[in-house]
């Protein structure tokens, strides 16, 4: 959980820093639309989501699936099933976050790909797929614009960070790897986002739109869990499945998840800037 803390200690540094040097009066580069500059580049934007994104998707990995598991919970991925009494697996969150964005009117693309995926939908081609072999090398970010698109493009490593992405992705019967070991990049989130540069609101909307979209999918997983017929329900509240068969509540779910990140004390800071 430190490191976690640690994560959300950047954003905040970053968004601080850029308020101040705002407020300071030292003229900004970008250009002013409106009333607002437009201060963040877009990279930083996607950078932070992304970074958002690691805390929510590591949560999700170890504290409910990791541990859920552990008390018999299933996690599978045709979830949704009527007949298939089980939660959504770690990507198929993050699928579910990225549905919930694309519904909302954020310009916000999200995608989990990869060069030896489990759903052959998810391979990488052209020009993401070579970005990632250099990303799988060295893990740092890479950054392009999508001409075809015309969306401004940022990839991030996804690293097996938990024993279950390992077991589950060597043991898949439809995977095309099965020597999978704890740190190596799985795959990598492509983000994607219209322009180059973004207010303090787009960039508010845009954290706001990831974090709506984390409790969007986990209401639906409680919600399903509502319907179960055969298998125990978990109690639904305050506590984790760390404790037994348990499941945060979703408001104590994003509030796990507010407090590892920071959209909220950035919210504040532009309120009263
Ligand atoms: C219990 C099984 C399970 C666990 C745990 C799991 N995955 Fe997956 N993962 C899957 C399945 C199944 C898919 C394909 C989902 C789909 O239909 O798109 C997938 C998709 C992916 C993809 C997209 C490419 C592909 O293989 O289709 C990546 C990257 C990925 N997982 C990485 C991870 C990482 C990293 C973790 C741990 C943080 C993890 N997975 C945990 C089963 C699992």
């Amino acid at each position: 959980m430190k490191k976690l803390n640690k994560l959300s200690l950047l954003t905040f540094t970053i968004l601080a820093s850029k308020l101040l040097t705002s407020c300071g009066g030292v003229p900004e580069e970008t250009s002013t639309v409106g009333k607002e500059s437009k201060v963040f580049a877009v990279g930083e934007v996607l950078e932070m989501v992304a970074k958002e994104n690691d805390v929510t998707r590591t949560l999700y990995t170890k504290a409910i699936v990791g541990k859920g598991k552990k008390q018999g919970m299933k996690f599978d991925e045709d979830w949704r099933k009527d007949d298939i009494e089980a939660g959504p697996l770690p990507a198929l969150f993050l699928r579910g976050v990225a549905t919930s964005i694309k519904k909302s009117p954020v310009p916000l693309g999200l995608y989990l790909g990869s060069d030896y995926p489990v759903n052959a939908a998810n391979k990488f081609i052209g020009k993401q797929a070579n970005l990632f072999e250099k990303i799988k090398v060295d893990q740092k970010p890479q950054f392009f614009y999508d001409e075809e698109q015309k969306l401004h493009t940022a990839m991030f490593a996804d690293l097996a960070g938990a024993g279950a992405c390992v077991s589950c992705h060597n043991d898949h019967k439809q995977s095309p790897k099965t020597d999978w070991e704890l740190g190596d990049v799985m795959g990598a989130t492509t983000w994607q986002y219209p322009k180059d540069s973004l207010t303090y609101k787009e960039t508010v909307d845009v954290l706001k739109s990831y974090a709506d979209g984390t409790v969007d999918i986990y209401k639906q997983y409680l919600k399903e869990i509502g319907e179960f017929k055969e298998s125990d329900k978990p109690e639904i509240g305050k506590k984790w499945p760390e404790e037994g068969n348990f499941l945060p509540s979703a408001e104590v779910f994003l509030d796990s998840v507010k407090k590892l990140s920071s959209y909220e004390t950035m919210k504040h800071l532009v309120v009263s800037k």
